[in-house]
């Protein structure tokens, strides 16, 4: 994750609503990408922990995100095949701005492990730079941990280029690489 992303954060009201591609097809549902909402709190929990083994939000964090003017939490939904009306979470993206920066910060981005690898993450991260650029912002901030493959090679592939190193920032000691990008 991109951190402990737990202290401030938002939520405008506006959906983002981008339909999704699925490039692997084969049947499975595309999500969409939404605002979330109060109701996707125990939803937004799950995924928290089956996609972080450390360092993961806490659910009243999750909740202040949510809530929040100066932080998004994007949601990725796909409706469940039975017919059940509850849509299922595969993944999220939690955007963090600060009053009066352009720069925003891409506070946390997680896909459902049995959803990895299909290009979700990089939807969610189309997501979450339209709407730092809708909200008038020039560049997008991360951190990532330096063990962290998969992440590493989502930002990078994208044009996001490593600018600093932040020792022993994690839970357990591992460097954190602050990424960023102009939009
Ligand atoms: C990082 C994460 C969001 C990527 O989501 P995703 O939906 O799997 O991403 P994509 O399918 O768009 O793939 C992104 C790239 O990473 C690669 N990738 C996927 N899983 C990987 C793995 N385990 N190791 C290395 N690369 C991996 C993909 O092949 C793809 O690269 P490509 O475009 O060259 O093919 C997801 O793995 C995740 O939620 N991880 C746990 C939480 C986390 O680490 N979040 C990021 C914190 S900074």
């Amino acid at each position: 994750m991109i951190d402990g992303w737990a202290g401030q954060i938002h939520r405008d009201g506006a959906g983002v609503s981008a339909p999704l591609r699925n490039p692997v097809g084969a049947g499975l549902p595309e999500p969409a990408i939404r605002t979330a909402t109060r109701a996707d709190l125990d939803a937004l929990v799950a995924l928290e922990h089956a996609a972080f083994a450390s360092d993961r939000a806490e659910r009243r964090a999750i909740r202040y995100a949510i809530l929040s003017p100066t932080m998004d939490v994007l949601a990725a939904l796909i409706d469940p095949p039975d017919g059940d009306p509850t849509p299922v979470l595969v993944g999220a993206a939690v955007l963090e701005r600060r009053r009066g920066s352009r720069i925003a910060r891409l506070a946390s981005i997680a896909v459902a492990p049995n959803r990895g690898g299909l290009g979700l993450g990089g939807k969610l991260l189309d997501a979450a730079e339209d709407r730092a650029r809708a909200h008038g912002c020039d560049r997008l901030r991360l951190e990532v941990r330096a063990d962290n493959g998969a992440g590493i090679r989502l930002y990078e592939r994208r044009g996001y280029t490593r600018f600093a190193v932040r020792p022993d920032y994690y839970e357990d000691g591992m460097e954190a690489w602050r990424y960023e990008r102009a939009l």
